[in-house]
């Protein structure tokens, strides 16, 4: 992709690093309560473990494009409440009455692993706990987080979603349903981790606007790109069984597209997510950073 890229010596990896640099710390420390059951504790760890952390780092990157800090508290909370809300839905997701996956994060899913009932029981966990330690944030800021993070993850975002993606309710017609779809089953998250960063920097109406238009471009690019990777990527590249989209007959950016096509989709969403950014300025530069890298990813 031909555009001009910012932030050029950092990678992928360094700028997630960068934007949740507590994030493992923190869920050490807040992930399970006192009095939780061994075996659901241990389900909740195993579940956390991994991945690219994306959502925590938009958390962070965001909050520092509104002049916080990724070392304040309201920062790291709203960081592992969406990692914790974004594992419960993988959780949910490779459930064999949804997308019936048996590898994640190159790992055996929490119901191989676990059994299904208590995989179910690890997702009802993690969602919850999310919820209550945002609730519990020492800050002003801490209904309006619990509030941002409920919206995303709820029936008018991610679970409404999946169930458009799940064929369990009337879609807009053509490529208005698939684009209905995405937007809600990844993008609302990856939104509500922006807005989330934003408000605990608490942030100006206009930066907030700002952030938001971009985390809504990157969040529709970041499933179009998950589309192409399933149709392309390796078990080992993504830590994931690809193929399964083609195997359960999904409608996707690739079937709707086709990879050609999807991968220039992803690059035009790219390029609105930076004219997004265009308000913030110079503070913008990281999140433009990463949603090119995001664009030329391959796990
Ligand atoms: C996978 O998300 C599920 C989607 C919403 C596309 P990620 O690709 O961010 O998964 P991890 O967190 O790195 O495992
Ligand atoms: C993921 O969509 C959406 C959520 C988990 C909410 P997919 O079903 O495409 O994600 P992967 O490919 O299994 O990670
Ligand atoms: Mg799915
Ligand atoms: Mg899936
Ligand atoms: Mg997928």
């Amino acid at each position: 992709m031909t555009m001009t890229d910012p932030a050029q010596q950092e990678t992928l990896g360094d700028l997630l690093a960068a934007g949740a640099p507590h994030v493992n710390a923190d869920l050490d420390r807040w992930l399970v309560e006192p009095r939780v059951p061994q075996t659901l504790a241990d389900g909740m760890r195993y579940c956390t473990r991994g991945g690219k952390r994306l959502r925590p780092a938009m958390v962070g990157l965001a909050a520092e494009a509104c002049e916080g800090s990724v070392d304040a508290e309201p920062v790291r909370r709203a960081a592992v409440a969406v990692e914790m809300i974004h594992a419960y839905s993988l959780v949910h997701d490779d459930l064999p009455a949804m997308d019936d996956d048996a590898l994640r994060r190159g790992q055996p899913t929490a119901h191989v692993k676990f059994g299904e009932a208590m995989a179910i029981l690890i997702g009802d966990a993690l969602l919850t706990r999310a919820l209550g330690l945002l609730a519990a944030t020492p800050a002003p800021t801490a209904g309006r987080l619990a509030a941002e993070l409920a919206t995303g993850a709820g029936p008018a975002g991610m679970v409404g979603g999946q169930v458009a993606d799940m064929d369990l309710c009337d879609l807009p017609p053509g490529r208005e349903g698939l684009q209905y779809t995405h937007r809600r089953k990844t993008g609302a998250l990856l939104r509500a981790a922006a807005r989330m960063g934003a408000v605990a920097a608490e942030a100006s109406q206009a930066d907030l606007a700002a952030v938001t238009g971009y985390a809504e471009h990157i969040g529709l690019a970041f499933q179009v790109i998950d589309d192409v990777l399933d149709a392309t990527g390796t078990a080992k590249q993504l830590g994931k069984t690809p193929g399964k989209d083609v195997e359960a007959g999904k409608r996707t950016y690739v079937t709707e597209l086709g990879q050609n096509a999807a991968g220039e989709l992803s690059d035009r969403l790219t390029r609105e997510a930076l004219d997004a950014l265009q308000p913030l300025g110079s503070r913008g530069t990281r999140l433009a950073a990463l949603a090119c890298r995001l664009c030329q990813r391959t796990h």
